[in-house]
């Protein structure tokens, strides 16, 4: 089984990866005869398959649709046998546009130590088998993981007292940006684990019309947040990348854990170890990989042949980073929601007391008791008695 599911996914990306490369180089057309014998590469059926015991006559394989019509009318097997060897038909679809509109079905494909395999199929095998199962399961341990965090935890307090003293932490412009990308981020999270998911959880609830409805509904609003979304992200990126640089001690914070098992948290700049953490994997990398995937299923990346291959791999890449980036950004919303008090304030309004500064960023505090980072960084009036004297 093991075995097997690896050999899907290795003629999967064997398939659509060289497929997408070096596109028509198809291999030899197969006799429709002399289809391989199953080396347990791929599951399910391949329909196009003559099956020998299916006529006495030994040209049964070879007959044309003319042919079989007279023996068994109304069987038109070669003629999809065709289709299904990528012949091209005629389809009124602009070429520039459609690349494959005249192939009915993807051709068929076969590497060495596979069967003979459409590749549309062995893609909807990578998806089924492998991405929704391990993509669902490991969103379901994150979840799991920071329930018990949580009960075993609980919100992470600040020790000291409230002195009324603030502190800038972000700018409108900082908020409206993260909002903007925290609210196209929810819309598409769930809007795709709906499209991914959905049936397991949903349909059974809801039924077949209702969750057609939704989920088409969902998957448009998936296709308008995205670009909302790529851009938000280059605009937190660039207002975010200083502070997220590494600076001496965030070995030591990440050695200590942030000291999340110990009382005290280990000082960090205005970001801790932890958020750049989440800043360059999860804003910078998988951030770049899920746009880049998402505008190529959108098609809005100019000069790619849109051909069903490169959907494909479009499709694989796009649902491995955005399960690793909802992985991430959970932790991410937990501590700035209900894991840590004074967090999310800090977002909301812009400002946090100086004893919540103190405790979670201590060396980005004494920087602005120091007075080398402003305690007020935008023009806005605040009344003075709120804001730290720097
Ligand atoms: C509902 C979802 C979200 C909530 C509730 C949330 C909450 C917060 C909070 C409270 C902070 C301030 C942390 C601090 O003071 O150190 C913060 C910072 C930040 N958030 Fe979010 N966030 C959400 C989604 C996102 C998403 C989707 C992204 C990006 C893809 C993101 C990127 C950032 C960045 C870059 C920072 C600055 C800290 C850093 O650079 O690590 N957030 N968020």
């Amino acid at each position: 089984m093991q075995r097997a599911r690896l050999a899907i996914f290795v003629i999967a990306l064997g398939v659509t990866g060289l497929a997408g490369a070096q596109a028509p180089a198809a291999p030899p057309a197969p006799a429709a005869s002399a289809a391989p014998a199953a080396t347990g590469g791929i599951q399910g059926q391949n329909i196009f398959e003559v099956k020998p015991e299916a006529s006495a006559d030994p040209n049964y394989a070879q007959q044309t649709n003319g042919e079989r019509a007279k023996v068994q009318p109304g069987n038109n097997a070669p003629m999809w046998r065709q289709v299904g060897q990528g012949v091209t038909g005629y389809s009124s679809l602009p070429k520039s546009q459609a690349p494959e509109a005249g192939n009915l079905i993807q051709p068929f494909v076969q590497y060495p130590g596979s069967r003979l395999t459409n590749a549309g199929e062995a893609w909807r095998q990578v998806r089924n088998n492998w991405l929704v199962p391990y993509g669902g399961a490991l969103l379901l341990i994150v979840l799991g993981a920071i329930a018990l965090f949580y009960l075993g935890k609980g919100t992470l307090k600040t020790h000291g007292v409230d002195t009324g003293r603030k502190i800038e932490r972000f700018t409108p412009f900082e908020r409206s940006a993260h909002w903007s990308n925290a609210i196209a981020f929810c819309i598409l999270g769930i809007s795709g684990v709906v499209m991914a998911f959905g049936k397991f959880f949903l349909l059974p609830v809801m039924g077949g019309t209702l969750f057609g409805w939704l989920t088409y509904l969902l998957k448009n609003l998936h296709n308008f947040a995205g670009p909302v979304f790529a851009v938000s992200l280059v605009i937190i990126f660039f207002t975010f990348v200083r502070d997220n640089l590494p600076k001496r001690g965030d070995l030591g914070w990440l050695l200590k854990g942030g000291g999340l098992m110990s009382e005290h948290e280990v000082p960090s700049h205005r970001f801790n170890a932890g958020e750049k953490l989440v800043f360059w994997g999860g804003v910078f990398f998988l951030g770049i990989i899920v746009v880049a995937s998402g505008f190529v299923l959108d098609q809005l990346l100019p000069g790619l042949v849109y051909e069903r291959s490169t959907m494909q791999i479009a499709h694989m890449v796009h649902a491995v980073a955005t399960v690793l980036m909802m992985a991430m950004f959970l932790g991410h919303i937990y501590i700035g929601t209900i894991g840590m008090q004074g967090a999310y304030q800090g977002m909301k309004t812009g400002y946090v007391d100086e004893t919540w500064a103190k405790e979670h960023h201590e060396f980005w505090y004494d920087d602005v008791k120091a007075g080398n980072i402003p305690a007020q960084r935008s023009g806005r009036p605040t009344p003075p008695s709120q804001t730290i004297q720097a």
